[in-house]
């Protein structure tokens, strides 16, 4: 025992020492050092953990996911979360929970569900994928989140949610949307994917709607490499996406015992009373989750330290491109750095992009650009409001930079050089 103890010892320092040697990094040479997306997050900490659940056999999900949920859930400042392993499976958990028959009012096939024209695809997917429609809107392009004024021209007699999605790390404007969804008694769920950490009014985001969806893939602020997480304040919103989180069954349930009396024949323990997925995280999952959250913060503000100096820096070229800025009463906490190239610019993005990736800069389409546009959008019902020029405009013109906690500070320079050197043939 003590010897495995001793070998453990020393497997994590190691795997501490492989760290501390990966932080001397490779000189960094202009026009030449790939700057990528992303780059991996996570460290030593978040590595021995996961070989603790693996060396102890506790891979399945267990305690450290509880923790995890209940520190996440703390930090969002809602009183319920559920680990998932995908932000996709937490959207469509949350939409299943709300048009599942055991809620008290749940959304029915047909019924319309209000997002964004610009989005991530399994923001739209899982809304078909409960028989629901989704109606897209036009966002906008000082922020490219929903235009709450093209909510209110979306709103039918069918609608019965609004799923606003905080792009780029970018608040939307809650108190707008929560008025609104008063007003039509309709529930809300903020898909808060890629905005961990950003706030509206002071407020987390993520703590406004009936539900809230996070991502922890790889190139999100808080990574457990694959994961998602979904929030709520109702307890009976909670209990049955932990239920449908694990196959519809009554394990997870706080009043398993009162619904096991009713089925004496079944074993309580395999006793379904509902539908369900398998979307449970992995106990490692949970451990990363444990360790990542405590850099949250550190993370946060570097992002928002990069994305300061190159909004700053490439101001200067605001007569052909548009930035976003943080915006008053928000926390921006900036997944990415988005650029939009103006239409009167006397050169396209392609050419602007195709410069910046021969610089061994990567770049990215915003997410899925203007869904009404992607094929799959033609399987199935769906509505959008006008023609979704800013959308349309954001899928030809806009792109985005990574921005993450690994870029140093003569590769931040190095973009805003690359941008001069672009800029000066014009
Ligand atoms: C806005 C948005 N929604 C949903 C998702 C899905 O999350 P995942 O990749 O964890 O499935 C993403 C992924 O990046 C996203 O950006």
């Amino acid at each position: 025992m003590s010897e495995t103890r001793g070998i453990r010892r020393q497997i994590k320092d190691l795997i501490r020492e492989y760290y501390s040697g990966t932080k001397s990094k490779t000189k960094f040479v202009p026009g030449r050092t790939k700057l990528p997306l992303v780059v991996p997050s996570y460290d030593w900490q978040e590595v021995c953990d996961a070989i603790d659940c693996l060396l102890d056999g506790q891979v399945t999900m267990g305690e450290r996911v509880k923790q995890f949920e209940s520190i996440f859930a703390d930090y969002i400042g809602t009183r319920f979360a559920t680990m998932v392993n995908s932000g996709s499976s937490a959207n469509l958990l949350a939409l299943s929970v709300l048009t599942n028959p055991l809620l008290e009012n749940p959304m029915k096939p047909g019924d319309e569900v209000i997002t964004p024209a610009v989005t991530w695809a399994t923001t739209v997917f899982p809304i078909i994928n409960c028989g629901l429609v989704p109606v897209l809107v036009d966002v906008d392009l000082e922020t490219f989140n929903m235009n709450t004024e093209e909510i209110r021209k979306a709103i039918t007699d069918k609608t019965r949610a609004i799923m606003p999605v905080h792009l780029l790390g970018n608040p939307c404007e809650m108190d707008t949307i929560m008025d609104i969804a008063t007003r039509y008694d309709l529930y809300v769920i903020e898909d808060a994917c890629e905005a961990h950490g950003a706030e509206f009014g002071g407020r987390r985001v993520g703590s406004f709607g009936d539900f809230a969806t996070f991502s922890f893939f790889f190139s999100h602020h808080l990574s457990t490499i694959e994961g998602g997480i979904v929030l709520t304040d109702s307890e009976e919103l909670a209990g049955l996406a932990k239920s449908l989180r694990t196959f519809g069954w009554v394990r997870d349930l706080t009043d398993k015992d009162r619904i096991a009396q009713q089925y004496e024949s079944i074993d309580p323990r395999y006793l379904f009373v509902n539908i369900g997925y398998n979307f449970r995280p992995t106990e490692m999952q949970g451990a990363f989750g444990i360790q990542q959250i405590k850099k949250l913060d550190r993370f946060i503000q570097i992002r928002q330290e990069n994305a300061e100096f190159w909004t700053e820096s490439l101001r200067r070229h605001g007569n052909y491109l548009l930035l976003h800025t943080e915006r008053e009463n928000t926390k921006h906490v900036w997944f990415a750095c988005p650029v939009t190239v103006k239409a009167d610019a006397p050169f396209t993005r392609k050419e602007l992009v195709d410069f910046l990736e021969k610089k061994g800069v990567e770049t990215r389409p915003i997410m899925s650009g203007n869904f009404d546009e992607q094929p799959a959008m033609r399987l199935f019902p769906y509505r959008k409001v006008g023609d979704l020029p800013n959308s349309r405009f954001i899928m030809r013109n806009s792109f985005f930079f990574g921005n993450h906690p690994g870029i140093a500070s003569e590769e931040r320079q190095a973009i805003v050089d690359y941008f001069s050197e672009f800029m000066r043939r014009y």
